[in-house]
């Protein structure tokens, strides 16, 4: 498999919800490995499937104890609150300080079809949630509180999309010389 591209804020397969996925198969495995090459590619501690494009509840990670896959992730429960500098790779060259629960406890499945139950806190407990939202449709602009913050943040990015599509479409007239 191959490096894939990845979507960026304003793609609309990011706010859209997955699809739950119902057989564990080869080619599950295969966007898994695929996911993984991207990610670490990228390079990035986590990437959710919607992320390259394929709209099905997958995410991979590492928080630096090696490679994980979660298939049909569900957060069952959430308590604290941590604090963490947080980025993420469809919202290229941007960080907020964002609070979120500090401990979740995850389920899911593996590979294999073998239930997963972990429960994480600080900065893999930020990843599950992280990639678990992205799955969900949300990226973590949607968690950036006061509400004004969060408008002001939204506003800046669609003027950044609004650029960056006009500045590829005046390279496209250029190199088509129209
Ligand atoms: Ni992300």
């Amino acid at each position: 498999m191959s490096l894939l591209p990845i979507r960026t804020h304003g793609d609309p397969v990011l706010s859209t919800p997955t699809q739950e996925i119902k057989n564990i198969d080869g080619r599950i495995a295969a966007l898994a490995q695929s996911m993984l090459e991207t990610m670490y590619a990228a390079p990035g501690v986590g990437l959710a499937a919607n992320q390259i494009g394929v709209s099905q509840r997958i995410f991979v990670y590492d928080d630096g104890n090696g490679p994980g896959v979660v298939i049909n992730p569900q957060i069952i429960e959430k308590s604290g609150e941590y604090h963490f500098e947080e980025g993420c790779l469809s919202v290229p060259g941007h960080s907020w300080e964002i609070m979120r629960p500090d401990k979740v406890h995850l389920v899911g499945f593996d590979l294999d079809g073998n239930e997963l139950d972990i429960e994480a806190d600080q900065y893999l407990g930020r990843i599950f949630q992280h990639e678990t939202d992205h799955l969900d449709g949300f990226l973590l602009i949607d968690r950036l509180d006061p509400p004004e913050l969060q408008q002001k943040v939204k506003k800046m990015l669609r003027k950044q999309h609004i650029e960056i599509d006009s500045a590829s479409k005046e390279s496209q007239r250029n190199i088509f010389g129209k």
